[in-house]
């Protein structure tokens, strides 16, 4: 693939070399526009990668911004350490990639977009499907009007986890803060939002009957878009099934892909299921008694820049990052943003505990 370089590379520090940390420093490493400047991490195996990488380490964020002095940060810790970090960065007037969830709570992540709003620092928000080609071409054809006024929408994320993924060091996906509504339906949250619109209002059910965890492994949740359409999304970490992101995408090869869809999304002109991108419709005036078509849609081949496009949606937000960064850019997902999708997804488990319809300001 040809990636023409466009300025001095952002130089960009880790804080987190954990799961999706070493997952960005790879992203990083491989691009031109990019440099890894430092590890941050509270743990020594951070020192051992950053001193093989020839990169300097630290266990404190602050020091490392002053030493350092980068361009931008990735802030990959736990959720817990997210507004402290953000702050931290906005001190030293850094710009970030915060992880999703933007912050523990929608209250800090507005405190955080005030404080980096005021400094002039940009954020932007890791939901990394943002990024993603197929998502991009979904909403294309969405804003191209062929599917109509949308009225109808579901989403499936049927996943199978392993004991594995809960126990040891593991043991907090078990405990609230660490179910699959956080962990994972928060992406196909942010994926409607960014599809249909914002959300105006909550309702859900959750069951933990199948692992008897404190944590949900199911939910069923009705989302109500402010364009008034309505959205169903079946969520379980303890069903086997492809139909799923993770398992439809090809986006990560530790998921065995599948040729299904998870999203299907209708209007009054046309229906589309991603990521198998078949496009449903009865033709002009047609209607459920007249013959319904398919076709599919091809991937785009460019970016919006008109390099060659990268099918990675990580390796292409780290371009954006080094961008956003360098200042040539506005973050296309900001704290604000990221804010509003970790409301809606806060609110289910408040939907599910009190029966009521949430709705969000
Ligand atoms: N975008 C995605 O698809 C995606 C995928 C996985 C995780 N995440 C998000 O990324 C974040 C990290 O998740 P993970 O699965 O990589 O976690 P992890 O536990 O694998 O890694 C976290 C790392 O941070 C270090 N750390 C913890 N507290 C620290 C502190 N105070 N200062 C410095 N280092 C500290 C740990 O030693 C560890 O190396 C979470 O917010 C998670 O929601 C996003």
């Amino acid at each position: 693939m040809t990636k023409e370089r466009s300025g001095a590379p952002a130089r960009i520090v880790v804080a987190g070399a954990g799961l999706i940390g070493q997952a960005h420093i790879e992203r990083i490493l491989r691009e031109p526009e990019a440099r890894l400047a430092g590890i941050v991490d509270i743990d020594e195996k951070g020192a051992a990668q950053a001193s093989a990488l020839g990169v300097p380490f630290s266990k404190d964020i602050d020091a490392m911004m002053e030493n350092a002095r980068p361009d931008g940060i990735v802030i990959a810790l736990p959720n817990q350490a997210h507004f402290a970090a953000g702050m931290a960065a906005v001190h030293a007037r850094v710009a970030m990639l915060m992880e999703k969830p933007v912050c523990e709570t929608a209250e800090q992540a507005l405190e955080l977009a005030e404080a980096a709003e005021r400094a002039g620092v940009p954020v932007l928000v890791g939901h990394h499907r943002r990024h993603s080609p197929i998502i991009q071409r979904a909403k294309e054809m969405l804003a191209s009007g062929r599917l109509g006024r949308i009225t109808a929408v579901n989403a499936l994320c049927w996943l199978l986890k392993p004991p594995a993924y809960f126990e040891g060091r593991n043991s907090w996906r078990r405990e609230p803060g660490g179910g699959p509504v956080i962990i994972n339906l928060i992406h196909a949250i942010d994926d409607l939002r960014n599809l249909c619109g914002d959300i105006a209002t909550v309702q859900a059910m959750t069951s933990n009957q199948a692992r008897g965890f404190p944590v949900e492994d199911t939910a069923g949740v009705i989302l109500g878009f402010r364009n008034g359409a309505i959205g169903t999304l079946a969520l379980s970490d303890a069903a086997a099934g492809p139909w799923s992101w993770e398992l439809t995408a090809g986006e990560n090869r530790a998921y065995p892909r599948t040729t299904e869809s998870c999203y299907y999304i209708a209007g009054s002109a046309g229906a589309l299921s991603i990521p198998r991108m078949e496009f449903w419709h009865h033709g002009a005036h047609g209607h459920w008694w007249t013959p319904i078509h398919t076709e599919r849609s091809s991937m785009p081949d460019q970016d919006a820049n008109g390099r060659e496009a990268d099918q990675d949606p990580l390796a292409n937000q780290m371009r954006h990052f080094c961008d956003v960064a360098r200042g040539k850019a506005q973050p296309i997902l900001d704290t604000r943003d990221g804010a509003q999708t970790l409301q809606a997804t806060l609110a289910i488990h408040e939907a599910a505990r009190t029966g009521e319809v949430v709705r969000l300001g």
